[in-house]
């Protein structure tokens, strides 16, 4: 079945690829972006890997005119919600910013999808929200509680979604539950390129190898794991847009959906260590990378690693792209964006 899909954010790192993977499964998009934390050449990067065309709408998800017009001007048969601010440590020292953009502009979106009959949403939530998970690998019944902000707007959106759909029992929704997104489009033109000092590993270790950083800090090496440095389940960012693609369908298909908000994690039930993802990238750099251990960052915690079993059972959705690829991808971005940056 053929959408139109909005994608709020859809210039971001994550959006870009949802967007190019709904073009590429044959949907039509149309990307509503306030270039806060993106740059409007993504959108025709975007384009020049097709098929067809993203349309793009330039403003602030919190604008009701805006959402008006747009859902006016276009016949959309869903949302995909992604717009909003994700730094952990930004949102400790904002709280209420986070609160207005992510919330305020989850509850601005929701009420203009209602305003125009759009009952289908697929959420970008976070595998923030389980905190310090009690059990590994997590699975979506898992304890919720998070240490900071940004992860309680995510549990926020994710109640006020399962409350709509009580309200209005023929709205369905899916929550998707990233773990750690990495990595890059094949093309090399889609990446994660993100404005000042990168906050997360991936990118960080990317800026060493090309000689912007002057070396990883490694934030600990004393956690109860397998090397003493913290585990993650890293995710290609690519496999992350493909399960979008495959929670819209899942949703579009009507089986089961109604009256009810669905939480999925979104991971490939693997962890690696610091210590392993820089390995794995000096494997596909070629080169050393500097690192020096240093104090653990506060609100880290040892390990985070997905089930992706419910995923698999009701998408049919699973990661298939795996930690060298994910570096190599990432790499090959980084390099593009060094040229490009001169
Ligand atoms: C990964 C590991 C660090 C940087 C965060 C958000 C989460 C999601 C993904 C939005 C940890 C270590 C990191 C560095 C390091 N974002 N590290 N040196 O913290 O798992 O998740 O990003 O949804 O919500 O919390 O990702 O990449 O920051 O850290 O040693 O310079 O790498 O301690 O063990 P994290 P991360």
């Amino acid at each position: 079945m053929r959408a139109t899909v909005l994608a709020t954010g859809g210039a971001g790192y994550i959006g870009s690829h949802v967007a190019a993977a709904l073009l590429a499964a044959g949907h039509q998009v149309v990307i509503l972006d306030d270039f806060s934390n993106s740059r409007p050449e993504v959108i025709d990067r975007i384009n020049a890997i097709g098929p067809g065309r993203a349309v793009l709408v330039r403003g602030d998800v919190r604008d009701g005119a805006i959402l008006d017009a747009l859902f006016g001007a276009h016949r959309i048969d869903a949302v995909i919600h992604l717009a909003g601010l994700k730094a952990v440590g930004e949102s400790v020292e904002k709280p209420l910013l986070y609160q207005k953009v992510n919330v305020g502009g989850a509850v601005a979106l929701f009420e203009a999808m209602l305003r125009h009959g759009v009952m289908r949403l697929v959420f970008s939530s976070s595998a923030t929200v389980y905190g310090m998970p009690e059990r590994m690998p997590v699975t979506e019944d898992a304890r919720l509680g998070t240490t900071n902000p940004y992860g309680r707007t995510k549990l926020a959106i994710e109640g006020i979604i399962d409350d709509v759909a009580v309200a209005h029992r023929d709205f369905a929704a899916i929550s998707l539950r990233y773990f750690n997104p990495v990595g890059a489009h094949a093309s090399g033109t889609l990446g994660e390129d993100p404005r000042g000092v990168p906050n997360n590993l991936f990118p960080y270790i990317a800026q060493t190898a090309a000689g912007v950083r002057e070396r990883v800090r490694v934030f600990g090496d004393d956690y109860p794991t397998r090397d003493g440095t913290g585990i993650r389940d890293y995710i290609h960012v690519v496999d992350l847009a493909e399960g979008h693609v495959a929670a819209l369908e899942h949703l579009l298909r009507g089986d089961d959906v109604e009256g009810r908000n669905r939480p999925i994690n979104l991971g490939c039930g693997k962890g690696t260590s610091v210590l392993e993802a820089l390995a794995a990238f000096r494997r596909a750099v070629g080169t050393d990378i500097p690192f020096q251990v240093v104090a653990r960052r506060p609100g880290d915690v040892p390990e985070v690693v997905a089930d992706p079993g419910l995923a698999e059972q009701l998408l049919g959705w699973r990661a298939k792209r795996g930690l060298a690829q994910m570096c190599a991808d990432h790499w090959a971005f980084q390099r593009r964006r060094m040229r490009e940056l001169g």
